[in-house]
């Protein structure tokens, strides 16, 4: 499945610097990302907790500035655009999804799904609705609202809504996180089937060496760095590796 040779990167950061505060208090969070998001795949990002995983998911999804380097979407580089350009992008051309689901508690499933294409006055592909929502399992759920839902069906929600613009990547930061681990399962077998019957590019953070095996490939963050990198992961293969950087004092978990 896996293909590096594929075409232009959905995606990529180039010696992408974050450095929060300053002087004595100042944080290096990523040191110098180089990365490709190669189109169609699947890439999980692990590293230990403080290593910089969600700063560089906020910086790719437009969420964060970086402090140097240059985030690429397609060909775009994000610095080039003004703030309602930029708001454009992220709108139209990049999904996320969240630990903590961030849906609107008064509106019911299906409300939340169309949330954003509502506010941008983008009419809904009624096709393309049905498609994720059969594939996501929650045909029987949208006249729910999030309270009388599951984790594991909320952060469907959540992944549907990320889907509906056909964005071009979708960024999801330890989307697993607060789900058991049946839930879990259900939320990776969506994205994994999106990856594959979409085309649909995606990057997740993930602490779980089972997560990341439903990857195509896993990037290792350590310290702001990349440190590196598995082609076609096993959850077997995941752990040894992150039991080696255990050894050289880089991982704590968190
Ligand atoms: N808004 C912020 N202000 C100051 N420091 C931050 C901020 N966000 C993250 N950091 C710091 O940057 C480093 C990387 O954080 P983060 O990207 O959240 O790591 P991870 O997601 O891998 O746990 C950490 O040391 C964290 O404390
Ligand atoms: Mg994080």
């Amino acid at each position: 499945m896996t293909n590096h040779d594929s075409g232009p990167p959905a995606a990529k950061a180039v010696d992408l610097t974050k450095v929060y505060g300053a002087g004595d208090t100042q944080v290096v969070a990523l040191d110098g990302v180089t990365v490709d998001f190669i189109a169609s795949q699947f890439t999980a990002i692990m590293g230990p907790s403080g290593s910089g995983k969600s700063t560089l998911m906020h910086c790719m999804a437009a969420l964060d500035t970086p402090t140097s380097g240059q985030v690429f979407i397609g060909d775009v580089e994000l610095s080039a655009l003004n703030d309602k350009k930029l708001t454009r992008l992220r709108r139209d051309r990049i999904g996320f999804v969240f630990q903590a689901f961030n849906l609107v508690p008064t509106l019911t499933a299906r409300e939340n799904i169309t949330l954003p294409l509502d506010i941008a006055g983008t009419r809904v592909d009624r096709d393309w609705f049905e498609t994720i929502i059969s594939t996501v399992g929650l045909s029987d759920r949208l006249k729910h609202k999030p309270n009388e839902l599951s984790g594991g069906q909320q952060q469907r929600v959540a992944c549907a809504r990320a889907l509906l613009s056909k964005p071009e990547i979708v960024f999801a930061d330890e989307p697993t996180g607060n789900l058991d681990s049946r839930s879990g399962a259900e939320v990776l077998a969506f994205l994994r089937r999106s990856v594959r019957e979409f085309g649909q590019t995606i990057v997740m953070v993930t602490h779980d060496p089972g997560a990341a095996a439903h990857a195509d490939r896993v990037l290792f963050l350590g310290d702001g760095r990349l440190v590196d990198e598995m082609i076609d992961p096993t959850a077997e293969k995941v752990l040894e590796r992150m039991k080696g950087f255990d050894a050289v004092g880089t991982g704590q978990v968190g």
